[in-house]
Formats: C-alpha cells, structure tokens, sequence
C-alpha cells in the first residue's frame, strides 16, 4: 500500500495507523509519498506523478489529510508551479474513486458525543451506527464552474425558460449526475445494505426542489432498489434527514446521497459521534482504493502531538478489511472500542499506543 500523509496533522495520524495495522500483524508493506501543499510548495505540483506512479502500482493508499488554501492566497505564489488543486479530489477523478463509503459509529465513551435530554432530565447517548455513502467524482463537485462564464454558456443559459438573471457578476456552477456513476453508488449502497443486514437505505436528495439532478438520482434509487427484495427505499430531503439525523442518528442505516450532500452529511454524522477524530471513510473505485480520515489538516494544531489519530486508524482497519483481511480489520476496530472505554489517553501517540496496547 501507499501512505500518504500529507499536510499538517495528515502525517502524524498515519504513522499512527500503519503503526496499528503493524501490531495487527497487517502483512501488506508500505511506501510512503508526498501530496498536498508542501509538495506544491517544493515542488509545483500539488499531486507529484511520482505518487500518481505508486497510487497505480499499488491500488490502495492509506491517505492522511491536505492543507488548501484559496485562490486569493495561491494567487501570489503560483508562479512556476501548476494551478493549485487538491490532490485528494485529483486523485478520486483520476482514478475513478467514485463511490465514498463514510461510517459514522459510535463508542460507548467517546468524549464530546452528542447525547440527547430524556423526558426524565437525564442524558441518552443514542447508539449510531449508519454509512454515507457518497457518490464522489460528481454533482456540484464536477469542478465545472464559472466566473463571468463565456459566450457560448451565456448563450445557453439565456435560452433556459428559467433564466432570468444578468449577465454580468455571475459565477455558475453544474451539478452533473450521470446515470453511470449514479448506478454505481446506489448499487454499492444497497451491496452495503445487504451486507448489513439493513430493511431500508435511505436516499437523501432534494427532488422537490432540484427536479433533474435529484429526480434523476431518485430515479435509479429506485430501479436499483428493484433489484433488492427485502430492502426499500426510503426517499427522504436532505435537509430532513440532517435534522433527523442530529435528533435521532440512531435510526440511519445506510444513507446514499450525491456529493456535496454527501460532504455536509458525512461531517454532521461525524459531529455526532465525538467530532472528525472519529470518521473515517474509503474512496472505491473499479481498481484503485483510497482511505482517509474524513478530518482536515488541522494546521493550528499540527506538530503539537494532540491530533486525535482514531479516525486514521479507523480508516486503516477499512483498508485491511478491503484488501482481505477481514480478522485484522474486526481487531484494530474492537480495540479502538476498548481503548475508548478505558478512557482515552491524551496525544496521538499515546492514543496510538493505547489501542496497540487494547490489540
Ligand atoms: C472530505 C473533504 C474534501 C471534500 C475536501 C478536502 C476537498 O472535506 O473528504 O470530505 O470536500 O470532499
Ligand atoms: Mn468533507
């Protein structure tokens, strides 16, 4: 496999995780490369063909996390390097990584979960177990956009019997949903669902409102869904499913959404169950496998060793799971649960030690 650690936090918490996956007794062997802003900054490529090489050879990245920063502050040191962009995204389009797979599941334990006030005044720590499942490659994360778009989109535009807006100040952005993909993530989330012994997956969109893109992703739910007896089709608003979600996790099983949907709900579940420390997540394409913690780089707290490593460790045990071995994977997440329930260390590395200790 490839590490990849990245940038801030990103290689602290995946050196806790091939740790883990070492004292597991994880067979598979690793080599390490670079991504992100650091490697943009030394070298002018934020994803060097050096890792994209090994990404190839390898097929499974174990992947820590980015520093992005927005055009205004790429603006003034781009030159001589190429347009910044963040390579997790490159790597999910350049290799298909269309389907994200985000667990949310809480530990009994956890600091910082959100519990809930019972009528009796006391606290309930709802017991969440559910999936995102993300379609990952398109919708409004097509990177199709515009400012001041050109003539010929302006054109188009003007030709919508909804277009009513000027032509002047615009940014426009496409929400892109082809059947193909839309296919292949319905289908992994209800492969999921059967998996996980669910009786329903829930589709979250917003048909109501955004007929074509959503309707369409609905649509194929539904024909997929036909291939499913014995698992329904819940089709739900995005938005009700959030507040459900923050009110109820307890009743989400496997969740299929588009991606930026995907992106809100995937962190709000991730919020619930004690915070980003806590959520991992895989990038699934045909032939090639991504795993990353769905947190950031957490830049105001990297090289102070208080990076919580669990999420990285978590997503390790999905990466084990996803080359074949299932056992290690059970294992690396059970002591993760016994290390939560003895209470948590602080710092990454005593985390990580907790749980090879828990092992
Ligand atoms: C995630 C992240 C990414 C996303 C960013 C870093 C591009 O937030 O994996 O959820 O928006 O998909
Ligand atoms: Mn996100």
């Amino acid at each position: 496999m490839v590490v990849v650690g990245g940038d801030g936090i990103g290689p602290e918490v995946t050196a806790e995780a091939v740790a883990v996956l070492q004292a597991a007794g994880f067979p598979l062997g690793f080599v390490e490369a670079t991504a992100g802003w650091q490697a943009w900054l030394d070298g002018g490529v934020a994803l060097p063909a050096a890792t994209i090489d090994l990404v190839e050879a390898h097929r499974v990245c174990l992947f820590g996390a980015i520093t992005s920063h927005p055009d205004g502050v790429t603006a003034g040191i781009s030159q001589g390097r190429e347009p910044w962009r963040s390579p997790i995204l490159e790597l999910r389009q350049r290799f298909g990584l269309d389907v994200s797979v985000r667990p949310a599941r809480s530990f009994p334990g956890t600091p910082g979960r959100v519990g809930r006030r019972a009528p009796d005044g006391s606290s309930v720590e709802p017991a969440v177990d559910l999936v995102v499942v993300r379609q990952n490659t398109e919708g409004l994360y097509a990177g199709i956009e515009w400012t001041d778009p050109p003539a010929a989109v302006l054109e188009a535009l003007r030709e919508h019997p909804r277009w009513r807006f000027g032509d002047e100040g615009l940014a426009v952005g496409v929400r892109v949903v082809t059947r193909q993909a839309t296919e292949r993530v319905a289908r992994a989330a209800f492969d999921l669902a059967r998996r996980r012994g669910e009786a329903e997956v829930v589709v979250a969109e917003k048909p109501n409102v955004l007929r074509e893109t959503s309707g369409l992703v609905v649509r194929i739910a539904a024909e997929v869904a036909g291939d499913h007896p014995g698992i329904s089709l819940v089709s739900m608003n995005a938005d009700a499913v959030l507040m459900e979600m923050v009110g109820r996790p307890e009743r989400f099983g496997v969740i299929l959404t588009t991606n930026l949907l995907g992106d809100l709900l995937s962190d709000a579940a991730a919020g619930i169950i004690g915070g980003p420390g806590y959520a991992p997540s895989a990038n699934l394409g045909s032939d090639t496998a991504v795993f990353e913690p769905v947190h950031g780089s957490a830049p105001d707290i990297a090289g102070t060793g208080a990076a919580n490593p669990i999420a990285a460790v978590l997503a390790a045990a999905m990466l084990a799971a996803h080359t074949g071995f299932d056992d290690t994977a059970r294992a690396i997440e059970t002591a993760v649960a016994r290390a939560i329930a003895e209470g948590l260390p602080e710092g990454t590395a005593a985390i990580g030690r907790a749980i090879r200790e828990a092992l």
